[in-house]
């Protein structure tokens, strides 16, 4: 076990939320106590303005920018962290569910006014399917938010996971006096502060005693008594065990843009969070203590400047050491390569590294070779699984507009789905190419860049399908009759796997009753 202690110093993690509940903010106050920033704001001008535009050009040259804190990596307390970012748009959302199969954790922020939105729901469900441990911060409670119960058992029943107060709110909004630490016993009392220069904490070990009701009047220290002796009574002490599992998820209560209670949830992040963890793989698990290196690529991005054609592919690197200019396997093609200027990410100097350890995510040039999923070995042969691909929710027929570029359109699609911006379909009757995606602005950008990238003319044709379900059964005859049975609703994705492809919810429900022996599935795995 070579590289034990670089390993279990490494926490990787994403912040998910709901556009607007504070991510952004939260990333920042995270930076500031790193030391990776020195100023509030510096990461703001990198998000995506959400009513700024549906320009896809501007929104394109905004993830540009993002790309350099597409992983930010910080230095807190002899931990090294690395923040993977995810994207906030909804268009986005499958870069944010690949990302998250490249961290070990996750801290999800909730608003406390709105509680569970649409894209928490979903974010969390992707956590679930790999039992990614989660903290959950409820942010904004300088506002007249829920009732503190009420909020945590609707993120309980919506989100189905089972909370673990750490801290405690005494009120919210206007009255919001901060909040009683349930772990260690302390009160910490709530003043706005942009810098990261610690919070004012006063250890009160026995509630009854009257520093509390001096410090926060007694009626809301009454209040606290009452809520903590619930508390306590139903939850007691964290498990550790059970949030590794993803079974509990601590819960802390403040205000990012306050910087108030952030530390809190950064010194126990630092603590219970996992460090980088084994993973799966086609043949085996691999744990990060083994010497020899091994890593996938969970996202790339492309430019669409034209005068840089270069695209960087993020990989994580799940064990032994990564080295610059070595030559490692690249297992779906069967060829060594080598990477000359692998690129890290460190928030304070993007620069070209020379080595990387597990829980790390660098950058590799990548001039096509690379599509989601591949993994990297010292020679053996594995793919890392577990990487989903959910149904599209708008479909189009791709319309080839030049026949004399047939082979280009070809090419470019093949290499934009590699990249994951969309996904490709081939219907059984007519042979028609489908692209599926999440929001209307992929088909903008896969346009422009078949165009300006691969000089193929292309336009698309709405079609009215909802959904597509991959198709397994154990009964080999079934499935063939039933593609058969339904050509026009049937064809295969880009891996020759099986689909449906429903026009209602209806329909699907009908197939999925008529057909038993068939299994309908809303996602796919790459590598599987
Ligand atoms: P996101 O990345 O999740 O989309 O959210 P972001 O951090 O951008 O926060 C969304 C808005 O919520 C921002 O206001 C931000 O200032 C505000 N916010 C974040 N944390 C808190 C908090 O603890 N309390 C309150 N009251 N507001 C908070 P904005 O007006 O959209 O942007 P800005 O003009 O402040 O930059």
């Amino acid at each position: 076990m070579k590289y034990e202690k670089e390993i279990n110093r490494r926490r990787t993690f994403a912040i998910i939320s709901h556009p607007d509940a504070g991510k952004t903010t939260l990333t920042e106050k995270l930076l500031l106590f790193g030391g990776a920033i020195q100023t509030a704001g510096a990461v703001k001008s990198n998000k995506i303005k959400k009513h700024a535009t549906s320009d896809f050009m501007e929104i394109e040259r905004q993830r540009g920018i993002s790309v350099a804190t597409s992983v930010m990596t910080f230095e807190y307390k002899n931990y090294l962290i690395n923040l993977l970012d995810t994207p906030g748009h909804k268009d986005f959302a499958e870069d944010t569910y690949r990302t998250l199969t490249a961290v070990d954790s996750v801290i999800l922020v909730i608003d406390s006014v709105n509680g569970v939105e649409d894209q928490t729901r979903r974010l969390v469900e992707v956590c679930r399917m790999r039992d990614t441990p989660i903290i959950v911060f409820v942010n904004k409670m300088d506002r007249d938010g829920k009732n503190r119960f009420d909020l945590l058992e609707e993120v309980e029943n919506e989100l189905k996971i089972a909370l673990h107060p750490m801290t405690w709110p005494i009120n919210s909004g206007k009255d919001f006096k901060g909040v009683y630490n349930l772990h260690n016993k302390s009160l910490c009392l709530f003043t706005a502060s942009t810098k990261a220069d610690g919070e004012d904490t006063i250890a009160i070990d026995d509630l009854s005693n009257t520093i509390l009701d001096n410090k926060i009047g007694e009626r809301d220290a009454a209040h606290l008594r009452e809520d903590v002796e619930l508390l306590d009574g139903v939850y007691g002490q964290l498990n550790v065990a059970d949030y590794l599992a993803g079974k509990i998820s601590p819960v802390f209560f403040g205000s990012a843009v306050n910087n108030f209670g952030v530390q809190e949830m950064l010194d126990t992040f630092v603590q219970v969070a996992p460090k980088p963890l084994s993973r799966l793989t086609s043949e085996r698990i691999v744990t990060p203590e083994e010497d020899k290196f091994s890593g996938f690529i969970f996202k790339i991005h492309a430019n669409l400047d034209p005068k840089h054609r270069d695209r960087i592919a993020f990989m994580r690197v799940c064990s032994g050491k990564f080295e610059r200019n070595k030559y490692y396997h690249h297992v779906r093609i069967n060829k060594d390569v080598r990477f000359s200027n692998p690129y890290s990410f460190l928030a304070r100097s993007k620069d070209v590294i020379e080595d990387a350890f597990p829980g790390d995510v660098i950058g590799l040039f990548d001039t096509g070779n690379f599509k989601i999923g591949d993994t990297l070995t010292e020679g053996e042969d594995f793919f890392y699984t577990g990487i989903p691909t959910f149904s599209p929710e708008i479909f189009k027929e791709l319309v080839n507009k030049d026949p004399m570029k047939t082979k280009q359109l070809e090419k470019g699609v093949q290499q934009l789905t590699d990249e994951g911006v969309a996904q490709l379909f081939t219907q059984f009757g007519g042979n028609r190419k489908i692209i599926g995606c999440v929001g209307e602005l992929q088909f903008e950008v896969i346009q422009y860049r078949l165009l300006h990238e691969y000089s193929a003319a292309c336009e698309f044709r709405s079609l009215p399908y909802y959904k597509a379900c991959w198709l397994t059964s154990k009964d080999n005859k079934k499935l063939e009759e039933f593609l058969r049975f339904k050509q026009q609703n049937s064809g295969e994705d880009k891996d020759g796997n099986p689909v449906y492809l429903a026009q209602s919810e209806w329909f699907l429900n009908t197939e999925i009753n008529n057909n038993p022996d068939i299994q309908f599935h809303f996602s796919n795995e790459v590598n599987k």
